[in-house]
């Protein structure tokens, strides 16, 4: 996983949905080429095979699912497949988000099976316990983000800046090669610049993009302090 990383959760926001997310995407790979910084949005799965073809990857920019099943494909009904995602231009996924928690043994089995097959993964952690015990599993990437700041607008690096720190620490001595992201409240420019300082190697946000009055601007800020 390229690093620094910016990631952008589009989750179910009607404002990043169907006619809406075109502009969003653009912008985000527009600007992440312009400042050669590393860039993933993650729309929803409806969206993604359109999304993928209409702004296939570039050197900075990706497009990610929300979600991964456990599950191969087969006789699954419902379930979003890893061969699946890759066969639609797709190279990765979150996984595990505090919206959509799939339990440690889920976590384990969808980290080796989409090494097996080759799909990218940023695992979320609600805590630096839970991260502790997915980077026994060894994925590429660990966000962490305390659940409770989500949607709230007040960054995890201002308010509590010893998750960082902890995250980070205690994620590399078990994985040295896992990517370590911080999220939950990240709204500003200062608030990336901050959990840099801390250590994070990247940051997941939500909210303050998809309803800003002015994304292009945000995420220009945001990456000059990447
Ligand atoms: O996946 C990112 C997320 O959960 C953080 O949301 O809105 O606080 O940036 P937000």
């Amino acid at each position: 996983m390229d690093t620094p990383l910016l990631v952008l959760n589009l989750k179910t926001y009607p404002e990043a949905t169907a006619g809406k997310t075109e502009p969003l995407v653009r912008i985000a790979k527009e600007v992440a080429e312009k400042h050669k910084k590393h860039v993933i949005v993650c729309p929803q799965a409806p969206e993604l095979a359109r999304l993928s073809k209409q702004f296939p990857p570039s050197p900075h920019f990706r497009i990610f699912a929300q979600h991964v099943d456990v599950v191969s494909q087969g006789a699954f009904t419902g379930s979003v497949a890893a061969e699946t995602l890759l066969e639609n231009g797709i190279p990765g996924s979150l996984l595990n988000h505090s919206e959509k928690k799939i339990g440690l043994e889920n976590v384990r089995k969808t980290i080796e099976h989409a090494r097996k097959v080759g799909l990218e993964l940023i695992v979320c952690a609600d805590s630096v316990e839970e991260a502790k015990q997915i980077a026994a599993f060894h994925p590429p990437c660990i966000a962490v983000e305390p659940p409770e700041l989500i949607g709230k607008g007040v960054s995890v690096s201002t308010t509590k800046p010893e998750i960082v720190t902890h995250s980070v620490k205690e994620i590399k001595k078990i994985s040295p090669r896992t990517v370590v992201l911080v999220g939950a409240g990240v709204s500003t420019a200062e608030d990336v610049a901050k959990s840099r300082e801390l250590g994070a190697e990247g940051v997941l946000l939500a909210s303050a993009y998809v309803k800003s009055r002015d994304p292009k601007k945000l995420l220009e800020e945001m990456l000059l302090q990447l």
